[in-house]
């Protein structure tokens, strides 16, 4: 649509203006990585903004600018960007040394931790980052099955080898995945019949992430925790994202245990980690002091800053109670942005739970990735733009992740900017989800 179409064009070009230093560095960037990237998802049109430094919940870029932080490191920057509890873990840890080649106690620690704290894991082990998590539940699924099939959704992401983003993806590990559609209750539950006895696993966000923050329906997620069972398969929680929400992630909010639980982003208090765990039994696989365990390898599983940073940040900052009041007033902020919405009667929607937000162009939540329409799609772009020139960082598929040193000037001042937004956008946005 030719209105949509310059109105992007125009932000775009006050973004160029705004952004001179930005623009230089992504252009030399292109002799040593191919357009300037290393990771897909931070390139958006026309360059990403080079970020010099970060403190509390806010970054500052190149030229000189000040955001407020709402992409968080999509989930993982949750503690902000200078945590004096984690930094001085952090250093603690460096002072002692690194690169041990031994186990230490800060992983026995942060075992500890997360295992008192999810219901589903008796143990865990760490690796490097929730795909790796990803790959090593389903490896263990397919041996301790001895099946090879695995049901994912379509629109559900996993890591970058693991993702069903609009379809599969080339780079995909080659495991033969089935895939079902999101909260599709009956369609998932009839796949699963299907493949039997030869199902390995069912890997499934318990809330769709990547896919629009779309909460998974309680009934869907009961009715995959029953199925696997009747057909021998184990069930996964991704919760690489959702474990931030409350002390406990969603299986802490619903009666539905998983077999296996992966972990990444925050545990390890903005640190690269990952974790995959989950019963005695299962996880006895892993135990070296049994013959013919199985070998689960990584040089950095237990590297001590990111023990080190999970531990200070999971028992001194994010205690479970401040995860349940964190829990309790983002989503205070998300039904608020809902009430400005719904007051302006723009067709806009902060889907998700808490601090795991995603703005969608539609009057009513997002409830399956199929209802996310090809107009909401084409606004993101202008979206995206219109909150990085007034002071927002947002990732450009419209997430916001809330952070803990948020104050209540810079929420506010966030609910602001969208509301600026659908005043000044109403009536394009409504054009464009009528064509
Ligand atoms: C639900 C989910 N699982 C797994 C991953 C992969 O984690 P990582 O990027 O640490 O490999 C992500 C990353 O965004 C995710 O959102």
């Amino acid at each position: 649509m030719e209105a949509l179409r310059s109105a992007i064009e125009d932000a775009r070009s006050r973004y160029v203006s705004a952004n001179p230093q930005s623009q230089a560095a992504d252009k030399n960037a292109e002799r040593y990585l191919p357009g300037g990237n290393t990771r897909s998802v931070l390139y958006y049109e026309p360059f990403p903004l080079t970020v010099a430094s970060g403190n509390g919940a806010e970054l500052t870029d190149l030229d000189g600018h000040t955001y407020v932080d709402f992409v968080g490191e999509y989930s993982a920057a949750l503690f902000g960007h200078s945590n004096e509890i984690i930094k001085s873990a952090i250093h603690e840890a460096l002072d002692n040394g690194v690169a041990m080649g031994a186990p230490t106690q800060y992983e026995r620690e942060l075992a500890r931790l997360l295992c008192e704290r999810f219901p589903s894991l008796d143990q865990v082990r760490f690796c490097n980052t929730g795909t790796e998590a990803n790959l090593m539940a389903l490896s263990t699924a397919r041996v301790v099955t001895g099946r090879n099939k695995l049901l994912a959704f379509n629109d559900g992401y996993h890591g970058g080898v693991i993702k069903f983003l609009g379809g599969r993806c080339a780079l995909n590990v080659p495991f033969d995945f089935v895939l079902a559609d999101y909260n599709d209750i009956d369609g998932a539950a009839s796949l699963i019949d299907e493949v039997g006895d030869e199902l390995a696993a069912v890997i499934v966000e318990p809330i769709l992430g990547a896919g629009g923050n779309i909460q998974g329906n309680r009934t869907f997620l009961e009715t995959l925790r029953q199925k696997t069972r009747d057909v021998g398969a184990l069930l996964i929680f991704d919760e690489v994202k959702t474990a931030r929400l409350g002390p406990s992630g969603v299986q802490g909010m619903i009666d539905v245990k998983p077999d296996l639980t992966t972990l990444g982003k925050f545990i390890g208090g903005g640190l690269p980690t990952g974790a995959f765990g989950g019963s005695a039994e299962v996880m006895a696989q892993f135990n070296p002091k049994i013959a013919g365990a199985l070998a689960h390898a990584g040089t950095f599983n237990n590297n001590v800053c990111s023990m080190a940073a999970g531990c200070a940040a999971l028992s001194k900052v994010y205690t479970p109670q401040l995860a349940t009041e964190f829990l309790e007033s983002s989503e205070a902020f998300r039904l608020s942005l809902n009430e400005m919405f719904a007051t302006k009667e723009v067709p806009m929607y902060a889907n998700g739970l808490g601090s795991m937000i995603a703005i969608h162009f539609s009057r009513e939540p997002t409830k399956r990735p199929s209802d996310i329409t090809a107009g909401c799609q084409s606004l993101r772009p202008l979206l995206h733009m219109e909150l990085l020139l007034d002071g927002m960082l947002v990732c450009r598929r419209g997430d916001l992740f809330l952070s803990l040193p948020m104050d209540d000037e810079q929420l506010s001042k966030a609910r602001g900017t969208l509301e600026q937004f659908a005043d000044r956008y109403k009536p394009l946005i409504e054009d464009v989800l009528a064509a």
